[in-house]
């Protein structure tokens, strides 16, 4: 990386709150670095988009990235690492951190692991990119892959709340009768909802892979010549304050969430 580039901010981005499970951990390791966050909240779920309207939307991210000047890229959606790393990742100036392919590397590491269960989105299960990837670091694991399309608009639009437990247990049903080691919670929006899960299994069943994420970047960012501030700085694509009010479970946002420009 340039030495110029290397005092920039970091860029992180999801389709709405959900990355911000990647950014709190990443300021609890790293407060020394400064971030701009970028929470797609017109365009959710990303889940239920094609794998062509995902590369023009993580396009028009990059490019708002990019004019930010920005050092790094860390892809704090499982949906978009699936579908649309590999394309883009050669395409921008700026180093790319995909989240399934770097936490699976971490998770696969723990040999004990036998059976594992992967929750996340309708784009993510399609694609296959989890059981691929901690394949390709431990072929033993047996594996399920469940997608829960239901969830995400729980968390950002309060759409099924009433329901919440029976929509839950759904799927940690079949999950349980499984037998798994471990649940990966493959979408960076599940852990909100980590209280209602432990309702019907204990807390140390879920992996949150934003943890194992965020440690391996963490470690690899490159140490800033000059001093950074800790700045972070928030955008939206829609609703702003909609969005500041459902991160407020997890994140307690203090700076001004601004509208961003995308085009
Ligand atoms: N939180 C994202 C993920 O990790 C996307 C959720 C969505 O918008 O469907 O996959």
């Amino acid at each position: 990386m340039e030495e110029q580039r290397k005092n920039r901010p970091i860029g992180v981005f999801d389709s709405g709150v959900g990355g911000l499970t990647v950014l709190k951990q990443l300021v609890k390791l790293r407060p020394d670095m400064d971030y701009i966050y970028f929470g797609d909240t017109k365009n959710l779920p990303y889940g239920e988009k094609s794998k062509s309207r995902l590369l023009e939307i993580t396009r028009e991210i990059f490019d708002f990235f990019e004019k930010k000047e920005v050092s790094s890229v860390v892809m704090a959606c499982n949906t978009s690492s699936a579908q649309v790393y590999e394309e883009l990742k050669d395409s921008y100036p700026f180093k790319l951190y995909p989240i399934i392919q770097t936490a699976s590397k971490c998770i696969a590491q723990d040999k004990s692991l036998k059976k594992i269960v992967i929750f996340a989105t309708n784009g993510t299960i399609n694609s296959k990119m989890y059981s691929k990837s901690l394949k390709m670091h431990n072929q033993n694991l047996e594996m399920l892959e469940i997608a829960c399309p239901e969830w995400v608009p729980i968390v950002e639009k309060r759409i099924g709340s009433e329901n919440k437990a029976e929509l839950i247990e759904k799927y940690l049903k079949p999950a349980l009768d499984f037998k798994p080691d471990k649940i990966i919670l493959g979408c960076t929006h599940y852990p909100y909802l980590l209280d209602d899960f432990t309702q019907f299994a204990p807390k140390n069943l879920f992996i949150n892979p934003a943890e194992s994420f965020s440690e391996y970047i963490a470690k690899d960012f490159p140490k800033p010549s000059t001093k950074n501030q800790g700045m972070r700085e928030f955008f939206v694509s829609s609703e702003p304050q909609n969005f500041v009010k459902n991160a407020s479970v997890f994140y307690e946002i203090n700076e001004p969430v601004k509208l961003a420009d995308l085009g």
